[in-house]
């Protein structure tokens, strides 16, 4: 997953360039911010593809789907639709013809987008989007899962289609964080817990599974309701892909380089000031630091000597902005490991943004097995006051397939 999202990122510099070409007071303007807010082009745009000729691959439970062209291009892409035609689509999830999106679609999400924005990003892509003449791809789903009128009762069951609903108890900048994360940034399509039809339990904040953290393509996205983090850090996250202390990693790599780093000021804030907003109990009193076996100690802490400890310190003390701190940092010690340790296997490297190329770390998958992978995890969930639960050499397996099973 992280390799081709990392791949299409470096293609997608191609449509940003274009767009930067646009002036400030152009009447496009707006549209192209929601477009960025929405993030349309993480998923529109394949890696060897042209810019939202659609044509990335979606794995679903039944076989893979590709999202579609949505250039103007009137043959292959919505060049044809109504504006009509394409809010039935970004609300309903209903294509021109009639049928049914996958939700793989987040309209779930976007149906609360105000109609001035959704009508300023179809102007945007009707008129400073350059048409493709891609054909969309079928899905690769054998007769009869192809058939997608139950998707119509999904929709009936789990999904709301509710416009956003500002808080009267609220101020104007909450309502505003609320209607980006709820709406445009659908950000509960990875923070939020799904149930058994893989649907998002909840969608706004009125409901306590609401981005209460949720596991997508084996990637696990935080909970988002109790942030130990600043509001300075959450903007640095999201402007620049990393903190002082910290560093974004993963599926959520994408959302920074397309989305996020385009908000402005403003709006970072008001996503700030919404996140905090939560304050949950604590679900469950601190456990005391779990003990390692000596022999695996001794192993973890070799290991990471020798692979870890040139960039990360011997304490896990990081460099300010440019290698993230292991003491005390969310992702080493969150109780669901797997975010953790697909960066181990696979490495990482920050979202390149305007400001930032990217800062790397290498994946050891191919040079360290389960149980040494396991031995260092463990190492650094137990190390300088960092308090994370034990892993397994089975958990670890686990992730691996991740990583050799998504393209
Ligand atoms: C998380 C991934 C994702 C994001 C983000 C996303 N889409 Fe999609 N979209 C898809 C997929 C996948 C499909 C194809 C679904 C199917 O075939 O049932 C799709 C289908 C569509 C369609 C239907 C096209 C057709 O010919 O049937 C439109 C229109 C569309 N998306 C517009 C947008 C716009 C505009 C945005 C940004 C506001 C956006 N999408 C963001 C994944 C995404
Ligand atoms: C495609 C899935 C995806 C989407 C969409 C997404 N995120 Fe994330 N997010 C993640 C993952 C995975 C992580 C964990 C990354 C890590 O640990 O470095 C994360 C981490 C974060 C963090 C850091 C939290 C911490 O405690 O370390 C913040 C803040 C955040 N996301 C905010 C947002 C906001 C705001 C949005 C919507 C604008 C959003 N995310 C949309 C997947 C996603
Ligand atoms: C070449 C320098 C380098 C080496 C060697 C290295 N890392 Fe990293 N590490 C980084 C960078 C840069 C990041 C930020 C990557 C990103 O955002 O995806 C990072 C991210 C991380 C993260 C995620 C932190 C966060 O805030 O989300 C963890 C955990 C981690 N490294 C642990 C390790 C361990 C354990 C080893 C040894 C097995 C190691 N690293 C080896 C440079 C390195």
């Amino acid at each position: 997953m992280k390799r081709y999202w990392s791949l299409f990122v470096a293609l997608f510099a191609f449509p940003v360039a274009a767009n930067a070409e646009v002036p400030k007071d152009d009447s496009y303007s707006k549209g192209e911010y929601i477009y960025h807010l929405s993030d349309c082009g993480a998923c529109h745009t394949s890696r060897t593809g042209a810019p939202l000729a659609g044509g990335l691959s979606f794995p679903t439970p039944f076989g893979y789907i590709y999202s579609s062209n949505i250039t103007p291009d009137k043959e292959n892409g919505i060049g044809s639709w109504s504006y009509d035609d394409f809010a039935n689509a970004m609300r309903k999830g209903i294509a021109k013809d009639g049928h049914h999106l996958y939700p793989a679609m987040p309209y779930p999400s976007y149906s609360k987008i105000t109609d001035e924005d959704l009508k300023a990003l179809y102007d945007y892509l009707m008129h400073r989007v350059k048409p493709q003449t891609t054909a969309n791809r079928d899905p690769d789903i054998h007769w009869p899962l192809t058939m997608r009128w139950p998707l119509s009762i999904w929709n009936m069951l789990y999904t709301e289609g509710k416009p956003f609903k500002p808080r009267a108890d609220q101020n104007a900048e909450w309502n505003r964080g609320a209607y980006l994360v709820q709406g445009p940034g659908h950000c509960g399509s990875c923070h939020t817990p799904r149930g058994i039809a893989v649907q998002e339990k909840s969608f706004d904040d009125t409901d306590p599974t609401y981005l209460s953290g949720g596991e997508i393509y084996g990637w696990y996205s935080p909970s988002l309701r109790n942030l130990k983090l600043s509001k300075e850090e959450i903007i640095d996250l999201l402007r620049e892909g990393r903190s002082k202390h910290k560093a974004i990693a993963g599926a959520m790599d994408e959302v920074v380089t397309q989305s996020t780093q385009y908000m402005t000021t403003e709006d970072l804030n008001a996503i700030a000031t919404y996140l905090l907003s939560f304050k949950d109990q604590e679900l469950s009193s601190p456990t005391p630091p779990a003990s390692m076996p000596q022999a695996a100690k001794m192993n973890g802490e070799a290991l990471y000597a020798n692979y870890c400890s040139t960039c990360h310190g011997m304490k896990g003390e990081g460099v300010d902005y440019v290698i993230p701190k292991l003491i005390d940092n969310p992702t080493v010690n969150r109780q669901d490991p797997s975010t953790l340790i697909r960066i181990l296997l696979e490495g990482g490297e920050t979202p390149p943004t305007q400001k930032h190329l990217p800062y790397a770390m290498p994946g050891y998958k191919w040079l360290l097995d389960d149980r040494d992978i396991a031995d260092i995890t463990n190492y650094i969930r137990t190390s300088w006051g960092n308090n994370g639960s034990l892993v397994t050499p089975k958990d670890i397996k686990k992730v691996r397939t991740y990583t050799t099973t998504i393209p």
